[in-house]
């Protein structure tokens, strides 16, 4: 890790805002733990995102358990196909990531061996010379394996009934669908959305919070009928978006596109409406929580890249340090996974769409004559008399002649139609089961986290001497307000913390500071991000002013004691700005 990286690590432990876990034992890779600063920057970004793709498009958010049954990922695909590529070190016994490897020691030549086939990996392996970057041990004749990412456990005593701990929260929505769809009352397009841990057992984890093995997910899935369901797209259509597709990034001269989401639209770019209406809505969410839209994109999956669900994706990436990060991922799942669920389970994953209007339609029925078939073919009646209704549903002309034949178990059986009593019935029908598609953005929240840290940071000089700062929208700031006492002297400290108090009695997160000199308390407070400090001198006592402190201008202005509650909840919350007061 190198530049940002290493600063965020940094100033993450010395101000709190993550650290990695278990150090007092040696620390265990993969897995951080927020400090105050960073599981409140945390908060204040699940709250942003609860505002935005809950609670203002009138979504249901619900939360299940972390550990599901085998049966849960057995249905959805996890088991079989969550893998990573591992190869071990014969030398020191270190496991990797055998497509990273490779994408190291191609100096990023080869860029997305994660989409490769095991047996190109392995010739990738002996053109690059691959060794082990720990030891040096060469890698070139060891064995590539894939490796399942999920962390298996038993549910109860014994070893009877394994679960697996999420590696999606997505599946917790997913296997209780019919409940939600009932809660919809059927009526599609509904979303359903969950914030939650999810865990994957990764082979090496790294750069710091954006490789890990516990992390947050925010996860909306929204249902949709792909035949009838448009997205709202007018809201978003002005909207410019920096899109990376497929066909740019295999392009020899491909590049960024800046395009408006209409046009994506129309020009086929994003060919699913509903990923291109999430990706305009989205922007505008990054923009307000601190990411910065010059260190910004929207990247296609490549063919080999997409997840065994989806049929297309766009992630959001973010630069740090050089690197794209995947931020979210606008996955169009389709129907992958009610259809699984349904298919593993006992249930029903589709909801009853009723029609305008009641159809008729002819439905082929028949009614076999027991009293010949039982005689006729013994222990296998009941099976040839269920394949003649199967039949007659799938193939109504299989009866026009005397006599209709189906199989069973491999052996044909003939029947005469008369015994079939076969007949084509006019029925009204008033709806249809439909399988609902799904549209899926899922946002990483830490990863989000370490981008607004890093696109947050800045530094520069005051009063002749170098500042770090934390640039963040006040919406998100860990603390919004800094109160300090000039000197804790002469009734100043009484009154400053009185102000603390009665500003925190209004919801406002307030830090109260009375050590060292004034100049180093701001420069504390400029380091987490706090966007104002306040503070209080002997004017205060004189006429009730104070002065609030902008963290990114240090510029100052005076304000009554009684207008600061109003005052600095309108600066949080972006409805006033510290120019205009
Ligand atoms: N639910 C999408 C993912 O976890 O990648």
């Amino acid at each position: 890790m190198t530049g940002e990286g290493e600063r965020l690590a940094e100033l993450g432990k010395r101000r709190g805002f993550f650290l990695q876990t278990a150090a007092a034992y040696g620390g265990v890779a993969g897995f951080y733990t927020y400090g105050p600063q960073g599981a409140a920057l945390k908060d204040n970004l699940e709250a942003a995102w609860r505002d935005r793709y809950v609670t203002r498009e009138g979504h249901m958010e619900i939360s299940a358990p972390d550990v599901m049954p085998e049966a849960v990922f057995e249905a959805s695909g996890h088991l079989e196909t969550f893998d990573d590529m591992i190869v071990e070190c014969s030398g020191c016994g270190a496991s990797h990531r055998a497509d990273h490897l490779v994408e190291d020691h191609s100096d990023s030549t080869v860029a997305d061996a994660e989409a490769l086939p095991i047996p190109e990996v392995e010739t990738l392996f002996s053109e690059y010379d691959v060794t082990c970057p720990d030891c040096a041990t060469a890698l070139t004749d060891q064995p590539i394996e894939d490796f399942n990412l999920m962390f298996e456990t038993n549910i109860g005593p014994g070893s009877s009934s394994p679960g697996y701990l999420r590696p999606e929260t997505a599946q917790g929505i997913f296997v209780e669908f019919p409940q939600w769809a009932e809660y919809a009352r059927n009526q599609l397009p509904f979303g359903v959305a969950q914030i939650g841990t999810a865990y994957r057992n990764e082979i090496s984890p790294r750069k710091s919070l954006i490789r890990v093995r516990e992390f947050t997910q925010a996860e909306l899935e929204h249902f949709i009928d792909p035949e009838a369901d448009d997205p709202p797209i007018e809201r978003v259509e002005d909207v410019t978006v920096p899109l990376y597709s497929v066909e740019h990034q295999q392009a020899d001269d491909g590049g960024i596109q800046e395009l408006t989401v209409r046009e994506a639209v129309d020009e086929g770019i994003v060919a699913d409406p509903w990923i291109a209406f999430y990706l305009g809505l989205s922007k505008g969410w990054y923009e307000r929580v601190g990411v910065d839209m010059d260190r910004f994109r929207y990247r296609q999956h490549l063919p080999g890249e997409l997840s065994h669900y989806a049929a297309d994706c766009w992630d959001a990436e973010s630069e740090i340090d050089g690197d794209w990060i995947e931020i979210t991922g606008f996955a169009y799942r389709g129907d992958y996974d009610l259809k699984k669920h349904a298919d593993h389970s006992d249930e029903e994953f589709t909801v009853f769409k009723q029609y305008d209007e009641p159809i008729t339609v002819e439905q082929p029925t028949v009614d076999p004559n027991m009293g010949y078939l039982g005689p006729e073919f013994g222990g296998k009646a009941e099976a040839i008399a269920e394949e003649l209704a199967a039949l007659a549903a799938r193939d109504p002309d299989a009866f026009a002649d005397e006599t209709v034949t189906v199989e069973v178990d491999g052996d044909a059986y003939t029947v005469p139609v008369a015994e079939t009593d076969f007949a084509v019935e006019d029925v009204t029908e008033s709806g249809e089961h439909i399988m609902p598609h799904i549209v899926e953005p899922s946002f990483g929240v830490g990863r989000l986290v370490y981008t607004v840290l890093a696109h947050a940071y800045e530094e520069d000089r005051v009063d002749g001497k170098k500042r770090t700062y934390l640039s963040l929208p006040p919406e998100m700031a860990p603390t919004t307000v800094g109160v300090f006492p000039l000197m804790d002297k002469d009734g100043l400290g009484e009154r400053a913390s009185d102000i603390a108090s009665d500003l925190r009695g209004t919801g406002l997160t307030v830090t109260y500071d009375d050590s060292g000199a004034i100049g180093r308390r701001y420069r504390r407070q400029d380091e987490i991000g706090t966007p104002f400090c306040v503070t209080v001198d002997y004017d205060t006592v004189e006429d009730d002013t104070v002065t609030v402190r902008e963290r990114d201008s240090t510029d100052q202005k005076r304000l009554r004691i009684s207008e600061l509650p109003e005052t600095l909840t309108a600066l949080r919350d972006g409805n006033r700005s510290f120019v205009d007061l």
